[in-house]
């Protein structure tokens, strides 16, 4: 059964990732913050540790600048409806995700905020000085995905990020495809929000991530409210962090699940955790590229890219191959326009998207053997009228 969406969620998870969970299932799964027993004191503790560990990873000024969210979409729905004033103009790239597009084109249409879409070249790469160039004097905040849940396509962030410094704004990066996968220390890249996600790169479980706040951000209004488990005579919201954004009863095993795969990733090594995903990423991009009628997207490996591959087989929907590798052959993939319609509106696949194909860490040579000879049956085989 090659597994090989782990773009939108990384199967199978570390071993001990699975066991911290069941372990916290198992001997008392209480509410941190809620209550002075001891249960809550342990998942209290579990949810500290696992929050001074992420903000050392991200290179986060302080703890309290880690807030822990539902996902990736969650953190930036906090970012984009608490940072942002009436009037701002926002840059986006054109490879973005609907979790960006969508709630600037809602802010955009009361009327809230201008946005302005900067084009990508057709393999998704971002021109700083593109994004510079479309500068105005309200331009107030730059968002880009690290790298195309499409294409893969890296994001030259650091260069973007000083240069939307050097203007006075700010730079929020939506890093769902590349926690956990790539080194990001938020001040060193001049990043002022950085939302990520815990299933993905992070090895956790599904409903978790956060949103990291460098040092330049001084007020950020919370989007959710309502009882944090502190200063409960208060009627509004406290204002301390990272409680004023956390608002409901955390996602404790998704928490401790972002932690362990944490760990997990400082014990192989980030870089060794890369290098093996990027061999499997070269090795099926060969396979493919080496088949007449399969068109692949975005950069070759070797660029600046991840992992993720899509790709079409002319004369086919891209849904339909879909059908037939789950259907037929037991090979997972995801197919269609992934939540990104810009980026393959920029990849001239719009609007019926692609086949992606996203090995991860745990993916074996016989799943990528079993899926290559899946894809080569229905490219040169099975060719439909
Ligand atoms: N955005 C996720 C994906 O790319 C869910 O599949």
């Amino acid at each position: 059964m090659p597994y090989l969406d782990n773009a939108a969620t990384t199967f199978p998870k570390p071993v001990r990732v699975t066991d911290a969970v069941r372990n916290w299932l198992e001997s008392g799964a209480a509410s941190p913050g809620r209550g002075s027993h001891s249960f809550a004191k342990r998942s209290d503790d579990a949810v500290t540790m696992t929050r001074k560990n992420l903000a050392r990873f991200f290179g986060v000024p302080s703890e309290y600048r880690l807030i822990f969210c539902f996902s990736a979409t969650d953190a930036l729905n906090l970012a984009l409806k608490g940072f942002l004033d009436e009037g701002d103009h926002v840059l986006i790239s054109s490879m973005e995700h609907n979790s960006v597009l969508r709630p600037l084109r809602g802010l955009e249409k009361r009327g809230f905020i201008n946005l302005e879409i900067v084009p990508c070249d057709q393999q998704g790469r971002l021109d700083p000085d593109d994004v510079i160039s479309r500068f105005t004097r309200r331009t107030r905040l730059v968002v880009v995905s690290h790298a195309s849940n499409v294409t893969g396509t890296i994001q030259p962030v650091k260069e973007i990020g000083n240069a939307v410094r050097e203007r006075g704004a700010y730079f929020l990066v939506d890093a769902a495809q590349t926690a956990g996968l790539l080194p990001i220390d938020i001040e060193a890249h001049d990043i002022d929000m950085l939302a990520f996600s815990g299933h993905k790169g992070l090895f956790g479980l599904q409903g978790s991530g956060g949103l990291a706040l460098g040092s330049r951000i001084k007020t950020l209004r919370p989007w959710r409210e309502g009882g944090t488990g502190v200063n409960s005579l208060s009627e509004t919201q406290p204002r301390e962090w990272p409680d004023a954004f956390e608002a409901g009863t955390p996602n404790v095993p998704g928490i401790i699940s972002m932690g362990e795969g944490l760990a997990f990733i400082e014990e192989e090594g980030i870089d060794a955790i890369r290098k093996k995903e990027m061999e499997h990423c070269a090795e099926i991009w060969k396979a493919l590229s080496s088949l007449e009628n399969v068109e692949l997207y975005g950069l070759p490996p070797g660029e600046e890219r991840t992992a993720v591959i899509s790709f079409n087989i002319k004369g086919w929907e891209a849904d339909d191959v879909g059908n037939v590798l789950t259907y037929n052959h037991d090979v997972h993939v995801r197919t269609g326009l992934q939540c990104s319609p810009l980026a393959h509106q920029t990849l001239g696949t719009h609007p019926d998207g692609a086949v992606r194909i996203s090995p991860g860490f745990f993916t074996t040579q016989d799943d990528i053997r079993r899926a290559l000879k899946a894809i080569k049956t229905v490219a040169e085989i099975l060719v439909p009228f």
